[in-house]
């Protein structure tokens, strides 16, 4: 079967990109994908730099997430957007995972979206996510994903209540599913 990895650059309790990150997971499972999503809580890395890559080379949470990333048909990001730009917490992890032997980035195909109480949903951060992905040789489909107001736009199970961003999420998933297939 195949497989998708779902993730958000936000490890915040009740953090409203990890509640997109699920919500896709769902929706990618209805579409008949295996799906593992995670909390990257589970896969701390240090700050990097060069003389901590040196002392460890290969961190397990950096192996891990490489293999899981090198193996997936599908990587769905829910991106916070901070200042224009993704979290921290998610640059570092793109780039620890970047460092490993294997090569990451070139087949699984990514979804980009993001979740904002500000009403763009965050998706002013997503350029310089699509830039970097597409730097590491990633194929990120066109579609990007923003829920606006954030605070009040999941139900209690966690559903989109918003009709035209839930059928964004549709498109997006039709999206991943045909360009990983072909
Ligand atoms: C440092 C920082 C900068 C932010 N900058 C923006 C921004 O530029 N645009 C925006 O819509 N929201 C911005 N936000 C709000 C976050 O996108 C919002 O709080 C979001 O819910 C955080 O994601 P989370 O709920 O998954 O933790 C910023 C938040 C922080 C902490």
């Amino acid at each position: 079967m195949a497989n998708a990895l779902t993730l958000s650059g936000s490890i915040r309790k009740n953090s409203h990109n990890g509640r997109l990150a699920s919500f896709m997971g769902e929706k990618l499972t209805l579409a008949g994908m295996e799906v593992n999503n995670i909390d990257l809580k589970d896969y701390p890395l240090a700050l990097f730099n060069a003389d901590e890559e040196e002392k460890c080379k290969e961190p397990e949470s950096a192996i891990q997430l490489a293999e899981m990333f090198t193996n997936a048909d599908i990587i769905f990001i829910a991106s916070p957007e901070y200042n224009g730009s993704l979290s921290p917490l998610l640059k570092n992890t793109l780039d620890w995972i970047s460092r490993q032997r294997v090569k990451p980035y070139h087949r699984a195909v990514f979804g980009v979206g993001a979740a904002s109480t500000g009403k763009m949903g965050g998706v002013g951060g997503l350029g310089h996510l699509r830039e970097i992905l597409g730097k590491m040789g990633a194929l990120v489909a066109p579609i990007s994903l923003g829920v606006g107001f954030s605070n009040q736009a999941f139900d209690e199970s966690g559903r989109l209540l918003d009709n035209p961003t839930n059928q964004r999420a549709d498109m997006l998933v039709e999206q991943l599913m045909s360009i990983s297939r072909s």
